[in-house]
């Protein structure tokens, strides 16, 4: 008996200490918090000075107004291109020495690709892609997966196409980002160029904290898209996540590189 009722008492100790230690926490609220744990700022630009509507870029810090257009409002197709470009062409007259990626400099994963018959998990590569029809052994996780066949393997690569292929919608329309003037990121990231989702988590000074590719896309569907921020776990964000990633394929991983 004597040993029980001192594992009690241990017990009760530990559960008072632990939510002293919440208590303490929650007390301390946005403050004294790493920035990390804190609430993500909001991205929102300043005022208009002509009545008409200002978009900002990713950076944070380049804007443009579109005279003329009302809040609410959206541009046409032409209209928000030619905008998305005045503000690239602000933002490189600023940084002449960075140089913006027009398109992928690597192949990018073809999202109509079902692996090859004989494929099974190469190694770190994944399925699918060139060079994936050599005939790899079945079993990479002890025998867990051994019973799985070719058809599982074309079906969970079919099933991740799908997915990448529904972010690659989203990314370029600006309706299915929620945007409201018309913007959407294909217009200055085409095919996701430049967006480094390889670099993430990365500090990111509009953020002031270390953020996460998931982080980075929210603020910019809030500006320049004008767009409300998605939930982490909004299937749209998830896809948007699938899209950029998946454009990235074969690049190394460098988390933290600017
Ligand atoms: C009007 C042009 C424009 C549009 C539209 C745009 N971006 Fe950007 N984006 C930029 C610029 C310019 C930067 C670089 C900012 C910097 O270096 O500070 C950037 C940076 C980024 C980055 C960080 C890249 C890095 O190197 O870490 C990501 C991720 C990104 N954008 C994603 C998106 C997504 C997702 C959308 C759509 C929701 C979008 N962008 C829409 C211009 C745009």
């Amino acid at each position: 008996m004597r040993p029980r009722a001192k594992s009690k008492v241990v017990a009760a100790a530990l559960i008072s200490a632990v939510a002293g230690g919440a208590a303490v926490y929650l007390n301390l609220g946005n403050r004294g918090l790493p920035a990390y744990a804190q609430a993500l700022p909001t991205h929102q630009p300043p005022p208009a000075n002509h009545a008409g509507v200002v978009v900002q870029l990713c950076d944070g810090v380049t804007t443009t107004e579109v005279k003329g257009l009302k809040p609410g409002e959206q541009m046409t197709h032409s209209q928000a291109l030619e905008v998305s470009r005045e503000l690239m062409a602000e933002w490189q007259r600023k940084h002449p020495d960075r140089h913006w990626v027009m398109a992928q400099s690597k192949t990018p994963a073809t999202t109509a690709t079902a692996a090859p018959s004989g494929a099974g998990p190469s190694g770190s590569q994944g399925t699918a892609g060139p060079g994936a029809g050599a005939v790899q052994p079945r079993s990479q996780q002890g025998d867990t997966y051994a019973s799985f066949h070719d058809r599982d393997y074309m079906v969970w690569q079919a099933e991740t196409d799908a997915f990448v292929e529904q972010g690659n919608k989203i990314f370029h329309s600006a309706t299915l980002l929620g945007g409201t003037i018309g913007v959407s990121c294909d217009m200055c990231h085409p095919d996701a160029s430049n967006t480094h989702p390889e670099t993430y988590p990365k500090y990111q000074a509009q953020l002031q904290r270390v953020a996460l590719l998931r982080d980075m896309i929210d603020w910019c569907i809030e500006n320049p898209v004008k767009g409300k921020t998605l939930d982490p776990n909004d299937p749209k964000l998830r896809a948007l996540e699938a899209y950029i990633l998946a454009q990235r394929k074969g690049v190394p991983l460098a988390y933290g590189k600017h």
